[in-house]
């Protein structure tokens, strides 16, 4: 059979049939569902590309079925594979066509009995329709589609509301479009901020990029950041929308008081942790800790710790030359460090729609962490005295923060912390990294909303378990599509299936460009390619 003919209903039907709709007589069809390898089922269907039409991975189509009760649905389903099957060009067929002098010719795919297109995906969500064919609500899917039945493409709201985004940007995050629906606005909901947000991909996806549009959106919905910017990416943006940057050690210092015992004892170079000294000075800081700062919110800097050092030392029987010494020298040394000093005035600077970026251009590995612990750690103790807003704490390189290690460091155990109860501090995370297998596994699974760009296959690994409704073939598909590009998955309450999403165009100056090495070698001399033959013979004097 060359076309496929398709019997109609018989106009007499006693019921309306189960394969079909009447409100769908004039929609152009897509596709057609199959029976092929277990499929239909309750979890993948495959369905027949008709021939001229098309769609692409990760997009929503649907399935135009009834209830068994009659009432008219549609399926939605995320197109995850698609395949082409073509007998008269397997590897035989191919291989005669060209040894053998005669010109094959065969009907192409519309004319052609044996060849077609599939694609196949996974069943999200069951749109009940009123009768005039609109949205009336969406519930789990509970009917199972039947082969035969039409796949059509899905009404932009129809998209929207499956996945649980905002009928607005005035309760929404507007991020951008969904990939292959470009009247969809890809906008979820804005509480997403309180169940934090990770975003992660290969260098020079557009992680930064986005973390900026998402700024934008945190700055228009009032909502006051913190961001440590290792590359200083984030200093124009900052500036567009009215905040403040702050270098450390430059009208920018964090208290002692805002360390914890274990961060002031990584801040001395080469103390030995196991030695008097090492347990004389975190002895010394904790009390202060607890004295002033806990009872008292008050704060202290290196002048109390090292009096703190001398009064205890009898306590602990250290007030002997060779330790009481060595530790308050050990401890005047932490004045050294310039960003240790009086504390920030973070009550009177977070306001609504304020970012405060701090620039931590040039910082070592064990500076970053250092300032990242402390500033967590401040903010933390404000919020939980109830002294700030709500308000969102980002770092790009997050790995280095906290890193997937046996041995805890401080920054991990205080992303932990913010990550496991920040919702009810009132902290928000935002975290980004390229390598999220090195990242520790506890403080990922608790960012609940995430952007996956493109990534390497290793990286991807890593990430197992951590989706909610694992996109796996989608992901590996990213390198195809354009940077700026990227999955967006959460959980049910946040964003409930996993979305390929286009990032928007940011309204705010990008920064951190990547130098253009060539204008600077042409600037210094090297103005275009040379011939290595003129190379070679400069170099030879001829
Ligand atoms: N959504 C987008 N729209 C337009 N251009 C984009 C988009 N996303 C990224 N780009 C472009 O790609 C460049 C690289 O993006 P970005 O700096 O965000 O990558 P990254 O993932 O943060 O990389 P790295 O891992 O090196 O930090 C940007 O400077 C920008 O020019
Ligand atoms: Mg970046």
């Amino acid at each position: 059979m060359d076309t496929a003919t398709r019997t109609p209903p018989p106009p007499e039907a006693p019921q309306a049939p189960l394969v079909g709709t009447e409100v769908d007589a004039d929609e152009p069809v897509l596709g057609r569902v199959i029976c092929e390898a277990g499929s239909p089922n309750m979890e993948r269907v495959q369905f027949r590309i008709l021939p001229g039409r098309h769609t692409t991975v990760g997009r929503m189509v649907g399935i135009r079925h009834r209830r068994p009760t009659g009432e008219p649905i549609i399926t939605l389903v995320r197109v995850d594979q698609m395949r082409e099957f073509n007998p008269h060009e397997d590897a035989e067929s191919s291989t005669v066509a060209d040894v053998i002098p005669f010109e094959t010719r065969y009907a192409k795919e519309g004319k052609s009995t044996v060849i077609y297109r599939s694609g196949e995906g996974e069943l999200l969500e069951e749109a009940l329709l009123n009768p005039d064919g609109t949205l009336a609500r969406i519930e789990s899917p509970e009917t199972l589609p039947l082969s035969g039945s039409d796949v059509v493409d899905v009404p932009p709201e129809f998209v929207a509301e499956a996945l649980n985004f905002a009928p607005s940007p005035d309760t929404g995050l507007d991020l951008g479009t969904v990939h292959g629906l470009p009247g969809v606005r890809a906008m979820p909901n804005r509480n997403i901020v309180q169940t934090h947000m990770f975003l992660a991909g290969g260098i020079g996806r557009g992680k930064s990029f986005a973390r900026g549009v998402i700024a934008e959106e945190l700055a228009a919905h009032g909502i006051p950041q913190i961001n440590i910017d290792p590359m200083g990416e984030m200093v124009e943006a900052t500036e567009d929308l009215g905040g403040i940057n702050v270098v450390p050690g430059q009208k920018f210092a964090l208290p002692l008081s805002a360390l914890e015992a274990d961060d002031v004892l990584d801040a001395i170079p080469g103390i030995n942790r196991s030695t008097n000294i090492a347990t004389l000075i975190g002895y010394a800081h904790n009390g202060l800790l607890h004295l002033k700062t806990l009872a008292k919110g008050e704060h202290f800097g290196v002048q109390e710790l090292v009096a703190r050092i001398k009064e205890v030392a009898p306590d602990l029987e250290m007030q002997k030359a060779n330790t009481l010494m060595p530790a308050v020298q050990r401890a005047t040394s932490l004045g050294h460090i310039d960003f240790i000093g009086d504390p920030f005035p973070w009550e009177k600077e977070l306001r609504p729609g304020r970012i405060i970026n701090i620039d931590c251009r040039g910082r070592l590995v064990p500076e970053l962490r250092l300032i990242a612990a402390s500033v967590a750690r401040d903010i933390q103790r404000l919020a939980k005295a109830r002294k700030i807003p709500f308000v969102v704490l980002s770092m790009d390189e997050a790995h280095l923060i906290a890193p997937n290690k046996p041995e805890d460091l401080v920054t991990t155990q205080v992303m932990r912390e913010i990550a496991r109860i920040g919702r009810h501090y009132r902290i928000g995370l935002i975290l980004t990294t390229q390598s999220p297998a090195d990242m520790d596994r506890s403080v990922l699974k608790r960012l609940l909303t995430r952007f996956i760009f493109a990534i390497e296959p290793d990286q991807l690994e890593s990430l197992r378990g951590v989706f909610a409704d694992a996109p796996e073939a989608i992901i590996r598909h990213l390198p195809k599509l354009p940077i700026g590009t990227c999955v967006l998955t959460g959980v049910s309450e946040t964003v409930k299936h996993a979305t390929v999403v286009d990032i928007r165009e940011r309204k705010t100056r990008v920064g951190g460009k990547t130098p253009d090495i060539f204008a600077d070698l042409a600037e210094r001399g090297w103005p275009s390619r040379k011939s290595i033959d003129d190379l070679v013979a400069q170099r030879s004097g001829k």
